[in-house]
């Protein structure tokens, strides 16, 4: 957005950072800084001043928004989404309800190989339709980063064409889009396991890597899916071609994943429900980041990660939502943030921090969003008149922001 905006009288303009600052670990996380009763000066979509109302420019040139009562926060960052699929999988809902659990669902051709099967017979033009409402939905609800994967082609063309219609959601829409490549998401029904892992290895992400269609590289480390081998060789070959590794690991079992996402150097492991005192003392000796997904532990009624003793051994929680049709059909980021202060004892500081700042570090965006620093892009929440932060994630399901901007411009739907 070219011009200025002013926003004045801000109840609290949360998340202040210096430029330098990536990551809240350990204790840091329970300190979201702000500066209270604010003014924020945004000039062609980029934080250029803020700070106390005192010091206010008085400017002709802007257009001014009165945020008495409210609070601004920076957009969230959800560095984990399979927003890109086909279609909503409620009758496995009704499954789970009825007692099956996500592997037995997953066995008798449910679960990811049902969204592949949906997915392939739709068109790229067709799938972008289906996906972005969704992108706008997150938009709606404040996200102005996310992350989106593949992993529900499991061909080599439909892996392409998820990717394709990934990229294409960060250039049509508002939202700053990071790919990844999950070709190892499930094996499919049709080809056996090993022309599988060849496939992925000699063709899939050459390809990927190629039309330039990802940023990083991941695998559903898990028993009946990759196993810690496997995610090794996939991850090593993908870092050949350029793809940084992140990982689904120890979601459904304790089973090395953490431990192979340490030694592949991956960015994040993610999931986490399964972990012990070794993957935590592991991931502290690593700069590997921990992402918890929260409404997926709730979702799929497993127990949630142990978040208090990750955060207590100093890491550098992060939270995201995971956003998919099977586990977690749902973007919304002031839900995650309200769960993981409900079901994993974040503070809603904490819960911010996770949300925001870390997560933007996840995704390696950090330099240009995920906190209010003079440079960074204007990506902002506004939130409706509140009485204080922990408002915000205790008011759970209520819609409490009033405005999302992207780089200065307001989100509105399209035409
Ligand atoms: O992150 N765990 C693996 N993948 C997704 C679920 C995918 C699906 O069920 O469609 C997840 O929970
Ligand atoms: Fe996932």
């Amino acid at each position: 957005m070219l011009g200025k905006r002013l926003f004045k009288n801000i109840k609290q303009l949360c998340q202040v950072r210096p430029i330098e600052f990536t990551l809240a670990k350990g204790t840091e996380l329970a300190v979201l800084p702000s500066i209270e009763n604010a003014f924020l000066l945004v000039e062609d979509g980029i934080i250029k001043s803020f700070g106390k109302m005192q010091d206010c420019p008085q400017l002709v040139d802007a257009i001014e928004h009165d945020c008495s009562e409210k609070i601004i926060l920076p957009g969230f960052i959800d560095a984990h989404t399979h927003l890109v699929f086909a279609e909503p999988r409620e009758q496995e809902f009704v499954l789970k309800i009825k007692g099956a659990t996500y592997q037995q669902i997953a066995a008798a051709g449910g679960g990811i190989l049902n969204s592949a099967k949906k997915l392939r017979a739709l068109s790229e033009s067709e799938l972008f339709e289906r996906s972005l409402p969704r992108a706008y939905s997150i938009l709606h609800t404040g996200t102005t980063t996310a992350e989106i994967k593949s992993g529900y082609g499991l061909t080599l063309a439909d892996e392409l064409k998820m990717l394709r219609v990934a990229r294409q959601i960060g250039t049509h829409t508002p939202l700053t889009v990071k790919t990844t490549f999950l070709g190892a998401h499930a094996f499919p029904e049709d080809v056996k396991r090993d022309d599988y892992l060849k496939l992925i290895l000699e063709e899939m992400i050459p390809r990927v890597a190629e039309e330039g269609l990802a940023d990083y590289i991941d695998v559903f480390c898990e028993q009946g899916f990759f196993s810690v081998e496997e995610t090794i060789s996939i991850c090593e070959t993908g870092k050949r071609f350029g793809l940084t590794p992140r990982l689904h690991a120890n979601q459904l079992s304790n089973n090395g994943g953490v431990q192979a996402g340490i030694q592949v150097n991956a960015i994040s492991v993610d999931h986490l429900e399964n972990i012990g005192t070794d993957e935590i003392q592991a991931l502290v000796k690593s700069t590997t980041i921990p992402i918890a997904l929260p409404l997926a532990a709730f979702y799929l009624n497993l127990p949630f990660p142990p978040v208090r003793k990750m955060i207590e051994a100093g890491l550098p929680l992060t939270i995201a939502s995971d956003f998919n049709p099977g586990s977690s059909p749902s973007g919304n980021m002031p839900l995650i943030v309200s769960l993981a202060c409900i079901k994993m004892r974040m503070t809603p500081e904490e819960a911010f921090n996770a949300a925001t700042v870390n997560a933007a570090s996840a995704l390696q965006v950090n330099k240009q969003t995920g906190s209010i620093t003079q440079g960074k892009f204007a990506d902002l929440i506004v939130t409706k008149p509140v009485s204080s932060l922990a408002y915000l994630p205790y008011a759970i399901a209520e819609n409490w922001i009033d405005q999302v901007f992207v780089k200065g411009e307001a989100v509105s739907l399209p035409h």
